[in-house]
C-alpha cells in the first residue's frame, strides 16, 4: 500500500492532477498544457510508486530538429539569398554584391556548384546566368522546408521527403526520436486520500490531539543543504598562529603582559619622557576607574627609572603621572616586563596580542589592533642581526621585498622602520618598526647595556597584505566570504 505520507508536495500535484482523468494520450502534452516538468513526471511514473494504479505505455515520435551547424545558418541555406535576388530579375554581379554582401561568394560558390548558374561577361561589367532555373526553384524549396523546421514545425510528414534527404545529406537537420507516454488511469486512483501535509507541529495540534489525524510531511534529510562554513578560524586567528608557528620555530617563547596597564611599563620603563605627546588623551585610553594601579615593590627598579629620566630630560619624575591606568599603547609593554625578569640574561621572546589607540578609525587603522612583538637579548647583536630577523620572518610570509628607513623611538637607538612591498597597489607600505634598545632604558631596568634588539609589527597590516583586503575593518566582523592563501 503507498504510504501517501512518503509523497513530495509536487508528487501529490501530480497524482491530484492525474485522478480525474481516465486516459491521457500523451503525457508529454499533458505535461506541456498544465507547466509540468516532463522529466520529472516521467521519472515518478516509472519509479513504480504508483504502478498499481497507472499503466504506461510507451510511444515514440519522430521529430525533425537542426544539427549545430543547421543552428548556424540562423534560418537560412547558403545560396537561398542569392536565389532570391536572381529570381526578382537581378542578375549583375556588382549590384549582387552591393545587396548581399560578404554572403554573395558563398551563395555563388554553392549554387554554381550545384550547376544552377555561371558567371559571365569581361571585368565591371560581370554578371549572372542561370543554367537551370528548376534547381534554382529546388532551392527555394529546400529553404522553405528548412524555415519551417528551424521554427519548430517539426512533423516529418509535412515536407517532401526528397527536401530533407538533401538536407540531412548537408548535415543541417537530423532525426530525433523523443519519448512519450500513454497513461491508463485506474479509477481507483480517484479514491486515493491526498490531504494536504502539515508541515509545522504546532501547539494546536498538539493539545487538540489533531497530530493523530493530520499528514505530517516527512523530513527529507537527502536534499542537499547550503553549504555554511561555520566553525572556522577568523582570518585574522589564522594569521596569528601561522606566525606563532614562524617565531617558535625560530627559538622563540611566547610572552603575555597585560591589556590594562601601568603607564609605567607602557611609558616610563621605556624612557618616554612624562611630557611625551604619545601620554596624551588623544593618543592614549586613560581610565576613569581605577585611575591609578600600584607601581613596582621593587625601589630601586622605581629610583633607576626616576634619575634615567631625570638625568637626561630634566625636570621632575613623578610616580603619579607613572601610576595612571591605560589601555596598552603597544606590546613593548610587555617586552619592558620581560627585560626586567631577565635582568641581562639571554632570552628570544614573541608576543602577538592586542594594543589599544586613540585613532581616528580609517581605511588602515583602527583603536584596536594587534602587535608582533619581538625582543632577541643576546651576544653580539646588531642592526643587521635585527634586519636578518625582520627579512627572514617577512620572508616565511611571502613578502620578498623589505625596506628599511631611520624613525625615532625614545626607547631605541638606532631606529628602524620596516616597509613591505605591495604588489597590488604598487607600493610599500609601514608594517612595523624596530630598533636597538638605549642603554639608559635597559640599564634602569637592571639589564646592564647588553645589545637587545626588539620589533613592533602590525598583524592587521600583514593580513591586509597577504588577503588583499581593502579595509582593515573588513578583517573583522561577520563576513564569512574572505579565504585566504594560509
Ligand atoms: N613599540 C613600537 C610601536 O608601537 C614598536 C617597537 C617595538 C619599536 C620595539 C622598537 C622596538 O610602534
Amino acid at each position: 500500500m503507498l504510504d501517501t505520507r512518503q509523497l513530495t508536495g509536487k508528487q501529490r500535484l501530480l497524482i491530484q492532477q492525474l485522478q480525474p482523468q481516465q486516459t491521457i494520450e500523451s503525457l508529454q502534452q499533458f505535461c506541456r498544457q498544465r507547466a509540468i516538468d516532463f522529466n520529472f513526471a516521467k521519472g515518478f511514473l516509472l519509479s513504480g510508486v504508483i504502478d498499481d494504479w497507472v499503466q504506461l505505455q510507451a510511444l515514440s515520435e519522430t521529430a525533425w530538429v537542426l544539427t549545430d551547424k543547421g543552428e548556424a545558418l540562423q534560418g537560412r541555406l547558403p545560396g537561398s539569398n542569392l536565389v532570391d535576388k536572381l529570381q526578382r530579375g537581378v542578375s549583375e554581379v556588382s549590384q549582387l554584391q552591393m545587396l548581399l554582401g560578404q554572403t554573395f561568394s558563398l551563395a555563388y560558390g554553392a549554387l554554381r556548384k550545384a550547376g544552377a548558374i555561371d558567371m559571365q561577361g569581361s571585368e565591371g561589367e560581370k554578371e549572372i546566368v542561370v543554367l537551370d532555373a528548376e534547381k534554382l526553384s529546388t532551392y527555394q524549396q529546400r529553404q522553405a522546408s528548412f524555415a519551417a523546421i528551424a521554427q519548430g514545425a517539426a512533423s516529418p510528414d509535412t515536407y517532401p521527403d526528397v527536401h530533407l534527404d538533401w538536407l540531412q545529406q548537408q548535415g543541417y537537420i537530423a532525426e530525433k526520436t523523443a519519448t512519450d507516454y500513454r497513461l491508463t488511469i485506474s479509477p481507483r486512483l480517484a479514491q486515493l486520500d491526498l490531504q494536504p501535509l502539515v508541515t509545522a507541529l504546532t501547539s494546536e495540534l498538539l493539545l487538540s490531539e489533531q497530530w493523530r489525524e493530520v499528514e505530517l510531511k516527512s523530513y527529507n534529510i537527502h536534499d542537499p543543504v547550503p553549504d555554511i562554513a561555520y566553525g572556522r578560524p577568523t582570518i585574522l586567528t589564522q594569521c596569528i598562529q601561522q606566525i606563532r608557528d614562524i617565531f617558535l620555530n625560530m627559538g622563540f617563547d611566547e610572552m603575555s603582559g597585560f591589556l590594562v596597564e601601568t603607564a609605567f611599563w607602557n611609558f616610563d620603563a621605556l624612557f618616554t619622557p612624562q611630557d611625551h605627546p604619545a601620554r596624551e588623551m588623544q593618543d592614549t585610553f586613560y581610565l576613569s576607574q581605577p585611575q591609578q594601579l600600584p607601581l613596582p615593590e621593587d625601589a630601586a627598579l622605581i629610583e633607576g627609572i626616576q634619575r634615567a629620566h631625570e638625568d637626561n630630560y630634566g625636570g621632575s619624575w613623578t610616580t603619579e603621572v607613572a601610576s595612571r591606568a591605560i589601555l596598552r599603547a603597544h606590546t613593548t609593554s610587555s617586552t619592558a616586563r620581560r627585560l626586567y625578569a631577565l635582568r641581562g640574561r639571554d632570552g628570544k621572546y614573541f608576543s602577538i596580542d592586542k594594543v589599544f589607540r586613540n585613532e581616528t578609525v580609517d581605511r588602515t587603522h583602527l583603536a584596536e589592533f594587534h602587535q608582533i612583538e619581538g625582543v632577541v637579548v643576546g651576544e653580539l647583536l646588531s642592526v643587521r642581526t635585527l634586519m636578518g630577523y625582520l627579512t627572514y620572518f617577512y620572508e616565511r610570509l611571502g613578502f620578498k621585498d623589505l625596506k628599511f628607513k631611520p624613525t625615532y623611538n625614545p626607547y631605541t637607538e638606532p631606529s628602524l622602520e620596516v616597509y613591505a612591498y605591495h604588489a597590488p597597489s604598487q607600493r610599500y607600505l609601514e608594517v612595523g618598526n624596530s630598533g636597538l634598545f638605549r642603554p639608559e632604558m635597559l640599564g634602569s631596568l637592571g639589564c646592564g647595556e647588553k645589545a637587545t634588539i626588539a620589533w613592533g609589527l602590525g598583524l592587521e597590516r600583514i593580513a591586509m597584505l597577504l588577503y588583499e583586503v581593502e579595509k582593515l575593518s573588513d578583517l573583522a566582523g561577520p563576513d564569512m566570504r574572505l579565504q585566504g592563501p594560509l
